[in-house]
């Protein structure tokens, strides 16, 4: 797909068709109203006869005669008040869906005028171009890899994206939007992709990879016998019972100054999670193959980062193994000492996510880092508690805390913030080593979060239980992509 942005009078760019956005109610945006002149009041006629109108994300396209384009599509943008990032990006992906097998292999979108609700860094026309590149890129995803039948060419060919200008902050801001999505895509191959193909050596070669591409892009891969010196138990004991052998994965993106401190990613990397020795039930369990989600999120950031160049220092660390139950499998009841020497006594070894994180929560301590923030579909009990709308957010800095709501308003990827009281912790008491790794029933995913914050106490620390966000069940089953616009805006909120 071909890209561009103009800034030329839209009357003055032929296309197959033009894109615009009606509002519910409230002012007109300018290339709106300039259609509408340019069309001798059409919109406005359709609109009070009531064939058109500005519900969020209604489409409606408009044959044309003798125009700069064939026909008109008029996107419904909804209410002023109601329009935050994320509704404006369902009108987008209302818009891309249109669009994406034909007629038109050209389109002018004119929507970039469209004004947000909410505060500068929401509402600024930079702000709304990354949206609009990110959704297109997003929309045009698919998964066929596995298909027998190949996809046929796609019609849509061309899409130029109407700015009130030229300059270097706008080219940038559709650029970063294009790359966030490309990004997110390449997130949900890997989270698509069956576990008999991903499983931990396949993600290190895809971050050996990303190595070999972009310069500014080092990988590291510990295998097991070098984590067996390291004595990073925890992830080995969650690997034994596989035979596909476990890896702890490193990336490396050095953008900023040397003496800059690097921002951390941790993700899980489980490649299936079929619940060991405490075998989950059956039913749904092949949806255990984007347990890696966490990891391929990061994988998708690092891209990102790799393809737009930030002036920041990145470390991303993939805790990788496959959660099985054969001979060598970790037990219900064994205790394992911990990188950090604190011992784990496994009461369930279907909390393993936390087991692989805890080791790699102590190994970035060498980092040094500004912060650390882990990612992982950690628990059942968070999509109890939130559903698919919003990740849940612990953090042990309020600061850290308050950076990463804003990121989420900002890019639509939204999170919400569950409690990391001490109240919690005793549920994790074990009468034979310094911890459990559940904490029963209630608040399932506080106390996967108060297990982790026994190993993140050296540094400012957010986790992100992303199990209800990285993934679609039902129809529409797949990665979602979630949350690399997220992280992604976070970062580039710290770039210099
Ligand atoms: N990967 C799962 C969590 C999960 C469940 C993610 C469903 C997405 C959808 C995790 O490893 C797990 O099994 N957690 C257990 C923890 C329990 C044993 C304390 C859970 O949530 O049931
Ligand atoms: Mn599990
Ligand atoms: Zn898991």
């Amino acid at each position: 797909m071909n890209f561009s942005l103009s800034s030329k009078a839209i009357t003055a760019t032929k296309a197959d068709c033009l894109v615009i956005g009606l509002p519910e109610k409230g002012e007109w945006p300018e290339t709106t109203k300039a259609t509408d002149e340019a069309l001798g009041g059409l919109i406005k006629q359709l609109e009070k006869a009531g064939d058109l109108n500005g519900k969020n994300a209604l489409v409606n396209t408009i044959p044309l005669v003798d125009q700069p384009w064939q026909r008109l599509v008029v996107v419904g943008v909804g209410k002023d008040a109601d329009r935050t990032p994320a509704n404006f990006r369902k009108a987008l992906a209302a818009m891309m869906n249109t669009l994406k097998d034909g007629p038109s292999k050209s389109v002018l979108v004119s929507l970039a005028d469209t004004h947000l609700q909410g505060e500068d860094a929401i509402s600024s026309e930079e702000a709304r171009l990354n949206l609009i590149g990110r959704t297109l890129e997003e929309q045009l995803y698919t998964f066929t890899d596995f298909k027998s039948e190949k996809p046929t060419a796609r019609k849509l060919k061309k899409v130029v994206v109407q700015a009130s200008g030229s300059g270097k902050a706008l080219k940038d801001a559709l650029n970063l939007g294009l790359a966030t999505g490309r990004g997110m895509n390449f997130t949900r191959d890997l989270g698509n992709t069956p576990p008999n193909v991903c499983h931990p050596i396949w993600l290190a070669e895809h971050a050996q990879a990303i190595a070999k591409e972009y310069d500014c892009i080092k990988t590291e891969v510990l295998d097991e016998k070098q984590m067996e010196k390291l004595g990073m138990n925890t992830i080995l004991a969650v690997g034994k019972g596989s035979k596909q052998p476990p890896r702890l994965i490193v990336m490396e993106y050095r953008g900023g100054k040397t003496k800059d401190k690097p921002y951390v990613l941790v993700g899980k990397g489980i490649t299936f999670d079929t619940g060991g020795i405490s075998l989950k039930p059956g039913e749904g369990m092949d949806e255990m193959k984007y347990d890696m989600g966490g990891s391929a999120s990061v994988f998708g950031t690092m891209k990102v980062l790799a393809e737009t160049k930030p002036k920041i220092n990145v470390v991303a660390v993939i805790a990788a193994a496959e959660n099985m139950p054969d001979g060598g499998a970790t037990r219900p009841g064994d205790i394992i000492k911990t990188l950090s020497g604190q011992t784990v006594e496994i009461l369930n070894t279907d909390a393993e996510g936390r087991l692989v994180l805890c080791d790699a929560l102590t190994y970035v301590k060498k980092f040094d880092p500004e912060t650390v923030i882990d990612l992982a579909t950690l628990t059942g009990a968070c999509i109890i508690a939130l559903g698919h709308h919003a990740s849940a957010l612990f953090s042990n800095d309020d600061a850290l805390a308050n950076d990463i709501r804003q990121a989420g308003e900002r890019s639509g990827d939204r999170v919400w913030p569950l409690p990391l009281w001490d109240d919690y912790q005793s549920q994790l008491d074990s009468n034979f080593a310094d911890m459990q790794n559940i904490g029963g029933r209630p608040a399932g995913s506080v106390t996967a979060a108060c297990f982790l914050s026994r190993f993140a106490k050296d540094y400012r620390w957010a986790h992100l239980d992303i199990a209800g966000t990285a993934w679609n069940s039902g129809k529409a089953k797949g990665s979602t992509g979630r949350p690399v616009p997220l992280l992604v805006d976070y970062l580039m909120s710290h770039a210099g």
